[in-house]
């Protein structure tokens, strides 16, 4: 049997686990098998990038991590990664700010990542790579002779080629891709956009199995939804819902209806428009005025990026406006938190929750909405208010669908959650659940790895 190498940005070593809403590295942390390494940057910036990695072993598994210089991780995580590919790929291209030093760090760091790991690898070893911060990777790899299977998984979206044109460079960027073997994402759209860019900016042929013909190797593209181990959040928010922390918050509402959002700060999760949209709940139907406490948490996140940065003092204003206007001395609408909380205290805040609040403008899957799902009470459920541009909604049709650009539309949504009567919520959440049962954190795992596995190595040689 090969060794599984997981490769990503963020590596949750155990020692350094920290509170997180959703997010790859508490998804993943789930799937890792004992004997697996997971490689990847450690969280932490030094003098040098590191040219070797340290590892540490827990459960059977090696987290193997190596530091960023500080110049690197400005030019690769806050410059490109998440300057250029995030805004790109959210549809955001008027966020964009592209520098050529911020790709040439990009690309360096890739190599960098690709010289250390080298050195752990195993000729029979599968290389699973995921998400945008690291598309070179293979290509980098495969220069230092690297014939191992290697797949890739996008978290995020993908963009349509007309888009995705943009992008400076935006050529050799797919033509990395190319160079791995199997190539995942969570919806069938952002495997057909993808796929759309290669065949028009690559001009490579492309079959209706999702496979590419490159010029060296032949690539297929497969959807593969990421999941969460639902029976185990389920047993975690039954428990912290009665825990002292639940029970606060439950006293707290005096008897009123809690909504909920939890996300990281995030341009791309469309917290101001869920703000007006809660705003104008509370003036079209002024019968939730009292009867409505709305919960949003957001975790700082990515703050070295200026358009994170500028996000907060928005929210902070919008906030501020929402609760002078519609506030009581006796009422607070609207709990706004720009501070992370462990996933456990979540499960039960979202347990308590007859609302969950999951809007954002764009996202690869979103874990907030699964985990929603799985923390309700099965006969007196909550009801999930989802945008319709989270790949969330392309598994769950059950929930109450919006547009995230049309606050009105929020806000209708808010309302019909908020009178639905229990025999409704209930029969929905059944179907929510049961669809939720069927995208696990091991379907996930084992439909990629049986196609990297399955991958003959047809990549000619150089
Ligand atoms: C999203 C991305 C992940 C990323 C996570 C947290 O879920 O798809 O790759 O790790 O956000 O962002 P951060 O920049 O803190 O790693």
């Amino acid at each position: 049997m090969s060794r599984v190498v997981i490769v990503s940005n963020r590596v949750p070593v155990p020692a350094g686990r920290k509170a997180q809403a959703g997010g790859l590295a508490v998804a993943l942390r789930d799937a890792v098998k004992p004997g697996s390494l997971w490689f990847g940057w450690s969280g932490r910036t030094a003098a040098q990038t590191s040219e070797n990695a340290s590892v540490v072993e827990q459960g059977g598994v090696q987290y193997a991590t190596i530091d960023l210089s500080h110049d690197d991780y400005r030019n690769f995580y806050v410059g490109f990664a998440n300057g250029v590919l995030w805004p790109l790929l959210h549809f955001r291209l008027g966020l964009i700010e592209f520098r050529r030093e911020h790709l040439e760090g990009y690309r360096a760091v890739n190599e960098m990542f690709a010289k250390v790991l080298a050195k752990l690898l195993e000729p029979d070893d599968v290389v699973w790579v995921h998400d945008y911060h690291l598309i070179p990777l293979a290509d980098e790899l495969r220069k230092l002779g690297a014939e191992n299977r290697m797949g890739f998984f996008l978290h995020i979206p993908f963009v349509p080629a007309s888009v995705f044109a943009a992008l400076p460079q935006g050529g050799e960027l797919l033509n990395d891709f190319c160079a791995y073997d199997v190539i995942g994402f969570q919806t069938v759209e952002h495997q057909r956009d993808f796929l759309d860019s290669v065949r028009i900016i690559l001009r490579h042929q492309v079959d209706s199995n999702g496979e590419i013909a490159a010029p060296r190797s032949t690539i297929r593209c497969i959807v593969t939804p990421i999941g969460i181990d639902s029976r185990e959040f389920q047993h975690v928010a039954e428990h912290s819902a009665r825990s002292k922390t639940g029970l606060r918050l439950k006293d707290s509402l005096v008897g009123r209806k809690l909504m909920i959002g939890a996300d990281r700060l995030d341009y791309s999760k469309g917290l101001p428009n869920r703000f007006e949209a809660f705003h104008r709940l509370l003036t079209r139907f002024p019968e939730h005025r009292m009867n409505v406490s709305f919960l949003q948490i957001a975790a700082p996140s990515r703050e070295e990026v200026s358009e994170y940065a500028a996000l907060r003092p928005v929210l902070n204003r919008l906030a501020g406006d929402i609760n002078a206007r519609h506030g009581a001395f006796d009422w607070v609408p609207l709990r706004y938190m720009s501070q992370g909380f462990a996933r456990s205290t979540l499960a039960g805040f979202y347990r308590i929750a007859r609302v969950g609040v999951v809007t954002p403008l764009r996202d690869g899957m979103n874990l907030v909405a699964h985990e929603y799902i799985a923390a309700q009470d099965r006969t007196d459920p909550g009801v999930l208010v989802l945008s319709r541009f989270a790949g969330a909604s392309s598994y769950f049709d059950d929930a109450l669908v919006v547009n995230p650009y049309d606050p009105d539309e929020i806000a209708e949504a808010m309302h019909e959650a908020l009178l639905m009567g229990a025999n409704e919520r209930r029969r929905r959440h059944t179907r929510l659940f049961e669809r939720l049962l069927s995208l696990t954190v091991e379907s996930y795992c084992t439909h990629f790895l049986e196609a990297l596995l399955d991958c003959t190595k047809s990549r000619a040689a150089a």
